[in-house]
């Protein structure tokens, strides 16, 4: 079985995920990752040279091969799971969704300070964060297996993660 964590962005799907895949026999992945290994460049750069459009085809080639993997935790980018076609390939592949629920106002802390998303970098980041918040959420809660509350440290949270997991297995 391979599970996939999706939710907005800083809610931790990456220090979650390869927290679990450290207490577990799970191999972790991560969207962002995988794409700017592929690419050789950061996300920012492909944002900026190859326009959004292009970066949000290369996020359905990674899920799309990592789905194809065996006993995989994914860490998505905080948009994947917006695309239906994403969707799809996540849930034919038997993969499970778990929707990583941080309180909004613990989001806005942790990106408060941030320079590497490029969706970010704007005069009006808090107005804008709240508004896509309040778009992408019901979608979250809509596609998850699962919505795991994650407003807490990283080490209780990867536990909570885990003991779901081995329910599921
Ligand atoms: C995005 C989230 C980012 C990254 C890209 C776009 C989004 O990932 O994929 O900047 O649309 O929410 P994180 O959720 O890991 O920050």
């Amino acid at each position: 079985m391979n599970i996939l964590l999706c939710g907005f962005m800083g809610c931790g799907k990456s220090s979650v995920g390869k927290k679990v895949a450290h207490l577990s026999n799970y191999k972790f992945y991560d969207t962002d990752k995988y794409i700017e290994k592929k690419e050789g460049i950061s996300i920012s750069e492909i944002f900026n040279l190859k326009g959004e459009p292009y970066f949000r085809e290369q996020e359905t080639l990674a899920v799309k091969e990592l789905c194809q993997k065996d006993h995989v935790i994914i860490a998505s980018g905080g948009g994947l799971v917006l695309k239906e076609e994403n969707v799809q390939i996540i849930k034919n592949s038997g993969c499970k969704i778990v929707y990583m629920d941080v309180p909004l106002r613990a989001l806005h802390e942790r990106l408060k300070r941030t320079e590497k998303r490029p969706l970010l970098q704007r005069e009006d980041r808090t107005e804008f964060i709240n508004t896509l918040h309040a778009q992408r959420e019901p979608i979250y809660k809509k596609v998850a297996d699962y919505v795991l509350p994650s407003g807490m440290p990283v080490v209780p949270l990867a536990k909570n993660l885990l003991k779901l997991i081995e329910n599921w297995e």
